[in-house]
């Protein structure tokens, strides 16, 4: 139990990998603030996670052992993420752990020139303004315990381009760039910022994740077979799991990495080693 007595805060966390992280954090030892929208956004042309999704990976973080709180916030909003953060520390007295995981992958699948302003503005709220809020809500309470980690779910996305994603990849590239900032500028206080960037997950069906079937609707991909078709392009054969992302940002939180801060780790099954 290698976190036991710590909280964390992820969000995203009502299904995917947010959900993948939030039951290893409980397995580690950790009380759990499971942050999500639940509910659908305008804009986004594929279903969100739920309130009832939400409430499994509560059950699923309860029965490896955790305490959980569950937090419905949008990312995109100041008030609602510091609201809950606020909560959050009330409950369990401090905030050890942040995991900013909450995104969107679309709408994409277009040429640079044909994405909107709208659509623009809203890859870039969720996938990387979302991540500076909550860092800056949690900052305050991190800098003055002198102790943290954050843990920004970036992608491989964010080191490399992909075709036709040019919001997502530059929301990506932009939160490893912040990664490296706030590391900078929380390095004194002793708290660290480290980036995970995962390479094409599987939707698997514990965690009812669904982005890599959206990245291929996205890309006229077959949605049948789509995963077959993106494990010819991983090195290591597989498609990454959700739970290869959540021991990554377990080991992240964890004092092992007590050294570890400002760096870019990949899980893509070599795929930026091309
Ligand atoms: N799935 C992949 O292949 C892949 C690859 C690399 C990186 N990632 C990154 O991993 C993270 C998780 O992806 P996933 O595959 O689990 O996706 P997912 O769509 O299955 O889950 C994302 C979760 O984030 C929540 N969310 C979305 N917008 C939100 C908002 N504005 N406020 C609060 N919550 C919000 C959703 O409700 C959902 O529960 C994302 O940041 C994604 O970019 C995914």
């Amino acid at each position: 139990m290698t976190l036991a007595g710590r909280c964390v805060i992820v969000t995203g966390a009502a299904r995917g990998v947010g959900r993948a992280c939030a039951v290893a954090f409980a397995r580690a030892g950790a009380d759990v603030v499971a942050l999500d929208v639940g509910h659908d956004i305008e804009g986004v042309p594929y279903p969100l996670g739920s309130g009832s999704q939400l409430d499994l990976t509560a059950e699923l973080c309860r029965e490896a052992g955790g305490v959980v709180l569950t937090a419905r916030a949008d990312v995109r909003d100041s008030v609602a993420v510091t609201a809950a953060v606020e909560r959050a520390h009330d409950r369990f007295g401090r905030i050890d752990v942040l995991v900013n995981n909450a995104g969107i992958v679309a709408p994409s699948g277009k040429v640079v020139h044909e994405v909107s302003d709208e659509e623009w503005a809203l890859l870039l709220d969720v996938d990387l303004s979302g991540a500076w809020r909550a860092i800056r809500a949690v900052g305050p309470i991190m800098t003055a315990q002198r102790s943290g980690s954050i843990v920004n779910i970036a992608s491989t996305a964010g080191l490399v381009g992909y075709r036709h994603f040019a919001g997502y990849v530059a929301a990506k590239h932009g939160l490893v760039g912040l990664t490296k900032a706030v590391a900078l500028d929380y390095a004194p206080h002793r708290v660290r910022v480290n980036a995970v960037c995962p390479g094409n997950i599987r939707d698997s069906a514990w965690v009812e994740g669904r982005m890599l079937s959206e990245v291929a609707r996205s890309l006229g991909v077959p949605v049948d077979g789509h995963e077959t078709a993106f494990t010819a392009d991983q090195p290591l054969n597989a498609l990454v799991e959700p739970e290869d992302v959540a021991s990554a940002a377990v080991w992240l939180a964890s004092d092992d990495t007590s050294r570890v801060t400002g760096s870019v780790v990949t899980v893509d099954g070599g795929f930026t080693a091309h």
